[in-house]
């Protein structure tokens, strides 16, 4: 008996001996090849539980890397995915310049080498290695992750999983897992824009810095911060005895990232057991069901279903989604709509996208609404606010417990319309056509949503982190789950008591104006007396912060830049969008900076909220800084000038980047910064107003005198924005101006 623990030291050293020299065994060199049909079709690591090599897929082969698993094996990485089969006659043979696959076809390298390669290895973690002549790791497959990662590895910043198309097929799928650069790991379907509102799983981390998704060899999934920080995503019960448990974490086909153990020895089934999801709901996943379809779950299966009126595309590939089986949408233009079409109602489902209108109504006015439209084919009834929407209707989704109403428009069956039946025929190529109108407006055309109070609330943590505050309201940070995109909520305080409606045409104005030097409006919030509007957040701080309060002011041409591209915001308002908008209260405390400096107007559109009429008292606004123009003063008509005035005088400031209102030390009173420069500019002493910077001068010139040409008393004086940034820009002579 007492030399039982001798003998199993014995064994262990024996074993250990063994298992190093396999080890040298499996180390593949060069010239060694691998093809499906003759021995050896794969290259096995020294457990021999992961292969590298030709595995079946479809008629073919396909090469990858896998687990043993029984019954069936567990693909975990594939080269080229999306490449067609291989035939059973292939080649792949290790080379110095990498793996070397050869059909009747041709050559082609399948791994890109930056240096010559030595050997390569499948190691025990499932990590397919290739070394240099000096034993240095030069490419492993742990660095390009198709869907899963196994224990040991990582999912870097930037990096992402993508699902597979099935079990059985390992070509790109529908959805990906993405480790995004703000520290969040995010799940959105493949064919989105990525907006927050197409992510349906995330962490919710957002510390940024260097965030890895890691899993370790006993089963732990985690979030690894720089430092020790660890979130940890599901920890996997693991004893010493279960030794050979191999863990694995695949964004699977149908959009669910989940954590699986293998076991080779205890419980002997290496199928794989589910240790954790990221969704206990498969319909969460957006995009599970295609176009036009909506989900409905069970505890254990979730199916898709077309809307009404729509049929399947391929009814044996229902997330190909569904089409409409009538829809012209010429003959609703040409005849009066409700004589061809009518509504039918679904409750309780739901979809995603935005609508191109959100307004206020009641439930019958929202269906007679859409049926006259002819751009609306669905409307969506809840809470007191109708939604009207294009096709296609994406991320539908049955949801029992809200009180929802669906409208879908219907063709009314008639004799008389046997005809236009065979226009329909052409359908399918108009469907294409306008899915992809409808993509357009899922990228931006019209994006307003509409939030809850307490979905703000939320978004914002309780309204914590006040971001600053001005004559409109304080301004909140706040993230959008899922996404997790940064906003900055913005709760009106002092909005003149309007009606909903005029609220709500006016948001709609702001919200459909699109130019790079705006703040996106991105939705809001009624309920009652609270109005709030969600913005996308902008994260460099305010024009006034650049010009006035760094150390380093920005460089001369940094400076024409943004001058240049404010003007062109300001444009835009005045003259290029639908419903002209005049600022009325334009300073660089209302130009924000965003990651690429590029300035951003905020608060457009916002004025004509605390001032129903433009001529009306003006009390309202609190007016400081000198921004604005003489005439809001007198009472009389307020025109676009009056921001090329407040446009004038940021000019000025950014020029010199002194603010107009400063206070001189030695004398204690305020000096007007325009006064000041129009001094310096009769005297011809310009360079004084960039004290010694090295500047083009005829630029300076040409912004100096735009500057004091807007700052003209006289409205009729000062230059249309059109032509500010015709002057600006050198195209056009500028008159010499006179003493504002
Ligand atoms: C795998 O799926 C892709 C995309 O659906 C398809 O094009 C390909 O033919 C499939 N491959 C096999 C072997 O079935
Ligand atoms: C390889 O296989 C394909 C079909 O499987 C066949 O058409 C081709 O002739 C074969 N090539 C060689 C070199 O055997
Ligand atoms: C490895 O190869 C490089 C050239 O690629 C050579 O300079 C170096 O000496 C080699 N090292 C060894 C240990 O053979
Ligand atoms: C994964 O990240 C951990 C923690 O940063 C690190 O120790 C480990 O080496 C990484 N693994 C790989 C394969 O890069
Ligand atoms: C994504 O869109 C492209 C082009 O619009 C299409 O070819 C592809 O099939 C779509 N993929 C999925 C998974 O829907
Ligand atoms: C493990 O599975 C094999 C067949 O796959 C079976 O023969 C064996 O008895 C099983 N072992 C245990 C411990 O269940
Ligand atoms: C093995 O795993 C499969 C799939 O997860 C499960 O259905 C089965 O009950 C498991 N068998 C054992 C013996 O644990
Ligand atoms: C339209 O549908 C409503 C309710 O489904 C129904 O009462 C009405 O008769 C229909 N109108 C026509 C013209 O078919
Ligand atoms: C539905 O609502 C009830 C009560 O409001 C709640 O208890 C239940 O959890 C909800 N179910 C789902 C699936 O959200
Ligand atoms: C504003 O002007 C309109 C006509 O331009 C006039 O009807 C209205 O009474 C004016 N409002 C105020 C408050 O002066
Ligand atoms: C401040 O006042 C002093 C004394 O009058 C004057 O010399 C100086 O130019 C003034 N500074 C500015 C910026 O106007």
């Amino acid at each position: 008996m007492a030399n039982v623990p001798v003998l199993f030291l014995l064994l262990f050293i024996l074993s250990g001996a063994v298992g190093a020299q396999l080890q040298q065994s499996n180390m593949i060199a060069l010239g060694s090849s691998l093809s499906p049909s003759t021995q050896p079709n794969s290259w096995l690591s020294r457990s021999r539980l992961f292969a590298f090599g030709f595995y079946p897929q479809g008629s073919g082969f396909a090469i990858g890397i896998w687990l043993a698993s029984k019954p069936a094996i567990t693909v975990v990485w594939s080269a080229n995915r999306d490449d067609a089969p291989v035939s059973s006659n292939a080649t792949l043979e290790f080379t110095r310049g990498g793996l070397l696959f050869h059909n009747n076809q041709g050559e082609e390298n399948i791994i890109d080498l930056q240096e010559p390669a030595f050997s390569a290895s499948i190691l025990d973690s499932g990590n397919f290695v290739i070394y240099n002549n000096e034993s240095r790791v030069i490419w492993e497959s742990f660095h390009f992750p198709t869907d899963t990662i196994l224990g040991g590895q990582n999912l870097s910043n930037g990096h992402k999983l993508l699902s597979s198309v099935s079990t059985s097929n390992h070509s790109s799928g529908r959805f990906y897992l993405i480790m995004q650069a703000d520290g969040n790991l995010v799940a959105y379907p493949v064919n989105s824009s990525a907006q927050p509102g197409d992510a349906y799983w995330s962490t919710q981390t957002f510390d940024g810095g260097l965030v890895l998704l890691s899993l370790n060899r006993r089963g732990l999934l985690c979030l690894r911060r720089s430092g020790l920080n660890v979130d940890t995503l599901a920890r996997s019960s693991y004893s010493d005895k279960d030794k050979m448990i191999i863990f694995r974490a695949t964004l699977d086909a149908d959009g669910n990232f989940r954590l699986y153990a293998h076991s080779f020895e205890i419980s002997n089934n290496s199928t794989g057991l589910i240790k954790w999801s990221a969704l206990q709901n498969q319909c969460k996943a957006k995009g599970f069901c295609g176009v036009n379809s909506y989900c409905s779950s069970t505890a254990a299966t979730a199916d898709c279903f077309c809307f009404p009126g729509f049929v399947f595309l391929n009814p044996n590939m229902k997330s190909l989604g569904c089409y409409l089986s009538f829809i012209d949408e010429e003959s609703c233009r040409r005849k009066e709509p409700t004589l061809f079409y009518n509504l039918t109602a679904l409750e309780n489902v739901e979809w995603g996208g935005y609508p191109y209108s959100v307004i206020l109504m009641n439930k019958e006015d929202c269906s007679l609404s859409c049926l006259e439209d002819c751009n609306c084919w669905a409307a969506l009834y809840m809470g007191g606010t109708c939604s009207k929407h294009k096709l296609p209707l994406i991320y539908g989704v049955l949801n029992r417990n809200d009180s929802a109403t669906a409208f879908f428009k219907i063709q009314i069956s008639r004799v008389a319309d046997v005809s236009s039946f065979f226009i329909y025929r052409r359908r399918l190529s108009r469907y294409k056509k306008l899915s992809e109108d409808a993509h357009l407006s899922l990228n931006g055309e019209f994006t307003l949503r509409s939030f809850s109070y307490s979905e703000l609330e939320k978004v914002t943590d309780g309204f914590k982190e006040e971001l600053g505050r001005n004559s409109f309201g304080a301004v909140y940070k706040g993230a959008i789950s899922e996404g997790g995109k940064l906003v900055a909520v913005k709760r009106l305080e002092r909005v003149v008591e309007e009606g909903e409606s005029g609220f709500r045409a006016e948001i709609t104005t702001i919200g459909q104006t699109h130019h790079r030097n705006l703040v996106r409006l991105l939705g809001f919030c009624i309920e009652g007396t609270r109005k709030l509007l969600v913005y996308e957040f902008i994260n460099k701080g305010s024009l006034a912060d650049l010009l006035f309060k760094v150390e380093r002011r920005p460089s001369w041409r940094e400076r024409v830049r943004i001058a240049l591209e404010v003007a062109r915001g300001i444009l835009y308002l005045h003259e290029e969008c639908e419903a002209r908008i005049i600022h009325c209260n334009i300073k660089p405390q209302h130009i924000l900076m965003d990651d690429s400096w590029t300035p951003k107007i905020s608060d457009f559109g916002l004025a004509k909220l605390l001032m129903p009429n433009q001529n009306g008292t003006l009390t309202s606004l609190r007016r400081t800084g000198g921004y604005s123009a003489p005439e809001w003063h007198k009472n009389t008509l307020i025109t676009e000038k009056a921001d090329v005035y407040s446009f004038g005088v940021v000019l000025l400031e950014i020029v010199c980047c002194r603010s107009n209102m400063e206070v001189n030390v030695s004398t204690a009173d305020e000096v007007l910064l325009s006064n000041w420069v129009y001094k310096r500019f009769v005297t011809r002493e310009l360079e004084k107003l960039v004290r010694d910077e090295v500047v083009d001068i005829s630029t300076l010139e040409r912004m100096v005198k735009v500057g004091l040409l807007c700052i003209q008393d006289d409205p009729n004086l000062r230059p249309s924005m059109k032509n500010v940034i015709l002057m600006l820009e050198g195209t056009m002579d500028i008159p010499i101006p006179p003493s504002p």
